[in-house]
């Protein structure tokens, strides 16, 4: 996904700028930029790949002269990766430079209808398009510029915008992508997220849709439509700067891994005093949830795994059916949804475009939306009727797995918060099952302590073609993760299988040597999936078993891990922490750009 940074203040912009877009680096690029007004000239830099190109190409931005700028780091969606495609675009007199992030879906008619009133454009982008419009309707005023502007678009963007008439002050605006602004002393910023200025300001506005904000190097004005002024609440952000650094750590990855169970501790912890479960941040009703005639849970990628352990878990505490949907299915395929139904969202980032659709398509269907976001002030969190936030802090790894594991802690308090307001268990099951939950930060960080042995499996499969992940009920729905970390990060083709499907086709591609991934946690079902393993061993793979310390696998799988012991319904959290760092270790030993692999993005704003 695209980044962009803005800068005003008395400092030069651009090594600002640059720095703000190093920051911004893990939400994947294909080439970056910088604009500055200088002397009432529009100075623009670009460079096709890496931001090292464009840091070489302005000496660190020593060359770019000026205090008010823009930056931007592309991810190609119309246009490939080039010098020409990358942002800032100008307009046809070089009055205005624009970044933007999003997608501008009539683009090719305002294209073809700037061109026949003689607008050249020399790019293949959809942003273009915006840089034209604003200088075809600038009559002097780059606000009401702006307001036709946005009024002619349609699809989402984020936008930042300089107009060299304008060298006190550079213009934004934001539609269903992200867009924060920076509350500096004497100097103000834009940035799609607070990482890239976390080193100089903690106090942020978090922009509604169409909010348009005018910023000077002593002052923030924000405007709706209609030219009115509109509070803002000043937001300080908690997160401490090393969070969004590597602190010593080789990758983001790993980091993030090591992580999980201080950001565990911080997202159950405050939520569970004096033995009972408090969601302040929910408003549902005891006779809210007794009215729940279903429960929809819509997200993308990891976020999507973890509702499909959300539905087994909430099944089983509540006796709710629930359905977890891939959310750009979920949006097309005319859902039955109900307004007694229940839609739970759940997002890192809060600005997936598949993601907050599926929830607008909910939300007209007059279900109530409760999203799990780990972006405070997010697109998602914003449209929806309750938020839970994941404490996790900043995810820079494309590759989610902090964020991934305090999803799975909030569905865990809020199933057991239902539960118990259902009387679907007992008070000696809430007991049980809270104070199991407390300590679950110690079993994860308990269990990442074994990473040796997993680093030693994977330098022995890291040159495999194909890897199958298998299991049932809840550990096929942490085989989805396990698949797609290995997938994402190591290139690796990897299938996620329930373990009793298999025989019904996919065990022909089974052959001599085919490692199988086996998840063997539940109680219930371990005989069960040893039956599966023996059915892979007899056609030749080798069998890798997760299970847990009260089991053994010796004489069924060749290799075991295992995991502590805890109630069957925490143990995602477990299982999942060894098929990270598998992923991670065989990426690491492929030479693989973990935390920024191929084309991927950190948080994908296209559909
Ligand atoms: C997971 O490792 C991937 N980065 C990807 O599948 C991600 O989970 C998905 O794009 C959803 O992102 P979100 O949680 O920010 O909505």
């Amino acid at each position: 996904m695209c980044g962009i940074v803005g800068y005003i203040g008395s400092e030069q912009a651009a090594p600002i700028l640059l720095d703000g877009l190093e920051k911004l680096e893990y939400r994947g690029y294909d080439s970056s930029g910088i604009a500055v007004i200088n002397n009432d000239i529009i100075d623009v830099e670009k460079a096709k790949g890496r931001l090292q190109g464009l840091r070489e190409k302005t000496n660190n931005g020593a060359n770019v002269i000026g205090t008010i700028g823009i930056g931007h780091t592309r991810w190609a969606t119309h246009g490939e990766p080039s010098d020409v495609n990358a942002h800032p675009h100008l307009s046809q007199s070089g009055r205005f430079a624009v970044v933007h992030n999003g997608i501008i879906e009539n683009y090719i008619a305002l294209r073809e209808r700037l061109t026949k009133k003689g607008f050249e454009f020399i790019s293949e982008t959809d942003t273009e398009v915006i840089a034209h419009l604003f200088e075809y309707y600038y009559k002097g005023d780059i606000m009401d510029a702006m307001i036709k502007v946005i009024d002619r678009v349609e699809g989402s963007y984020a936008l930042g915008v300089l107009c060299s008439d304008y060298p006190d002050q550079f213009i934004a605006v934001r539609k269903a992508s992200p867009l924060i602004i920076g509350l500096g002393k004497g100097e103000n910023f834009i940035a799609s997220d607070v990482t890239a200025i976390l080193k100089y300001t903690r106090d942020v506005y978090y922009l509604e849709d169409n909010e348009i904000v005018v910023l000077k190097n002593d002052s923030v004005k924000v405007y709706n439509i209609d030219k009115e002024e509109v509070e803002k609440n000043v937001f300080t952000v908690d997160w401490d700067i090393s969070a969004a650094e590597k602190g010593g750590y080789e990758h983001f990855m790993i980091k993030e891994i090591e992580e999980q169970p201080k950001a565990l501790r911080a997202t159950i912890s405050p939520r569970i005093k004096d033995g009972k479960i408090v969601l302040d941040d929910v408003s549902l009703t005891r006779e809210d949830i007794k009215n729940i005639r279903k429960i929809f849970i819509v997200a993308c990628g990891s976020a999507y795994h973890v509702g499909v352990v959300a539905k087994y878990v909430i099944e089983r505490m509540c006796r709710i059916p629930v359905e977890a949907q891939i959310a750009s299915e979920f949006r097309y395929c005319d859902p039955i949804v109900m307004p007694n139904d229940l839609v739970i969202v759940i997002s890192q980032s809060g600005e997936t475009a598949d993601t907050l659709e599926a929830l607008k398509v909910a939300k007209s269907r007059g279900a109530r939306i409760l999203s799990i976001v780990n972006v405070v002030g997010s697109a998602i969190a914003n449209a929806s009727d309750d938020v839970i936030y994941t404490w996790a802090g900043p995810e820079i790894a494309v590759a989610t797995t902090k964020a991934y594991s305090t999803q799975l802690s909030v569905v865990y308090l809020l199933a057991l918060y239902m539960a118990e307001k259902l009387g679907t268990i007992t008070h000696g099951q809430y007991k049980k099952y809270l104070d199991e939950l407390q300590a679950l930060p110690d079993l994860v960080a308990e269990t990442i302590k074994h990473k040796e042995q997993i680093a030693y499996l994977a330098s022995k499969f890291y040159n495999c073609h194909s890897i199958f992940f298998i299991g049932r009920n809840l550990d096929y729905a942490v085989s989805l993760e396990g698949s797609l970390k290995l997938k994402e990060i190591s290139y690796i083709h990897s299938e996620a299988y329930a373990a009793g499907e298999l025989k019904h086709g996919t065990i022909s591609l089974i052959e001599d040597g085919t490692l199988v991934i086996a998840l063997a946690t539940g109680n219930d079902l371990f005989d069960k999936t040893v039956s599966n393993i023996k059915e892979v061993t007899s056609r030749g793979a080798v069998v890798m078993g997760l299970t847990t310390t009260e089991r053994s696998m010796n004489g069924i799988a060749d290799y075991t891990i295992q995991i502590p012991v805890t109630s069957d319904i925490f143990l995602p959290s477990l299982s999942v922490i060894p098929l990270q760092l598998f992923g991670y270790y065989v990426a690491a030993q492929k030479g693989c750009d973990i935390d920024k692999p191929r084309n991927l993005a950190k948080s994908v704003t296209v559909e």
